[in-house]
């Protein structure tokens, strides 16, 4: 990995995808300065006279002078300007339409994701892959397979949208900052991911000091769902949201902060994780230390045995979901 520190040349970040979230990205990383940006997107068929990855590249470089940045953005339909990236950001693919599942995306996104692992292979061979695509815990898996990359260098960002969300909940019921919460969430970027109560806090109050149990479990069942409460109102996925959680994790790796925050990573004995997948492993949501060498650890606890059956039922659904990408691509196996 290049990127060790503020005396090195700038981080090139690439953003595969150039449609909400990437856009959206790509801004929150200039905005940061966490390095220069490259929006990559495939060329509009039915309007073949547009160049979107150009435009918005053009668009956002020119908040510079007013948010002072200096980044660079650049927008592009060629992988080879990919090349050297330090990070890529996988965004391609259909969002959820209302009444959509992650899951109903499968069919379509896992070919997509194919076909840009491929590419990232070729063009980007030593970059750490961050994916947001859904189904997001089968898409991390294409990725994995399709690049052959190190595990270390491939995962996917739900845990820290999902967390977020958990918090913003529970800030609202409580009437404190958001700042003050701490919570933890693992398992799959699904409906049934699990929000960890008995590891959240206010400051290390505990939450159940706090709030009534019924309370915190309404806040535990609005972020299972929180994805789908946007999609029903916007009549499309999130987009604001999850580029944060992304670009936290792209900042924790530029910077070589070793933030720990949860993200689809490869577990084979971790969290229960073991004989789940016929003896393989999976990429699922876990507590990673995130630095310059991409997922750098993950950390395990003991849970309860409530915990560990919910961790066991998303796992289960993760590993459901990658039977049916490989149904769909038997090359992935
Ligand atoms: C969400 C999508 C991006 O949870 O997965 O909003």
């Amino acid at each position: 990995m290049k990127v060790k520190g503020a005396l090195m040349r700038r981080a090139k970040i690439s953003v595969i995808g150039a449609g909400n979230i990437g856009g959206e990205c790509a801004r929150s990383i200039a905005m940061k300065e966490l390095g220069d940006v490259v929006l990559l997107d495939i060329p509009n068929k039915d309007k073949p006279e547009l160049h979107m990855p150009k435009g918005k590249a053009l668009d956002l470089a020119c908040c510079g002078p007013v948010e002072n940045f200096d980044s660079r953005l650049t927008g592009t339909f060629d992988y080879a300007d990919i090349k050297d990236s330090d990070v890529v950001i996988v965004t391609a693919g259909v969002p959820r339409k209302p009444g959509q599942s992650r899951d109903d995306l499968v069919a379509i996104n896992a070919g997509i994701v194919k076909s840009v692992a491929e590419n990232i292979k070729k063009y980007a061979p030593n970059a750490i892959v961050i994916v947001v695509s859904n189904p997001l815990d089968a898409m991390v898996y294409v990725m994995w397979k399709v690049t052959g990359f190190p595990a270390n260098r491939v995962m996917g960002q739900a845990g820290a949208l999902d967390v977020a969300r958990y918090k913003t909940f529970l800030a609202m019921e409580l009437g404190v900052s958001v700042e003050d919460i701490q919570g933890l969430l693992l398992g799959g970027h699904g409906d049934d991911m699990v929000p960890l109560p008995r590891l959240t806090s206010v400051n290390g109050i505990p939450i159940q000091d706090l709030l009534p149990a019924a309370n915190i479990q309404a806040c535990v069942e609005r972020a299972k769902v929180g994805g789908g409460e946007v999609v029903k109102l916007m009549g499309t996925s999130a987009w604001y949201a999850p580029s944060a959680g992304t670009v936290e994790m792209v900042e924790s790796i530029v910077r070589d902060k070793k933030r720990v925050i949860p993200c689809a990573a490869w577990c084979e004995n971790e969290f229960g994780v073991k004989g789940m997948n016929d003896g393989k492993g999976l990429f699922v949501g876990v507590p990673c230390v995130l630095g310059s060498n991409g997922v750098e650890k993950v950390i395990t606890f003991n849970m309860n045995d409530e915990e560990a059956k919910s961790m066991r039922e998303s796992i289960s659904h993760v590993k459901d979901l990658i039977g049916a990408t490989v149904k769909l691509f038997p090359e992935l196996k």
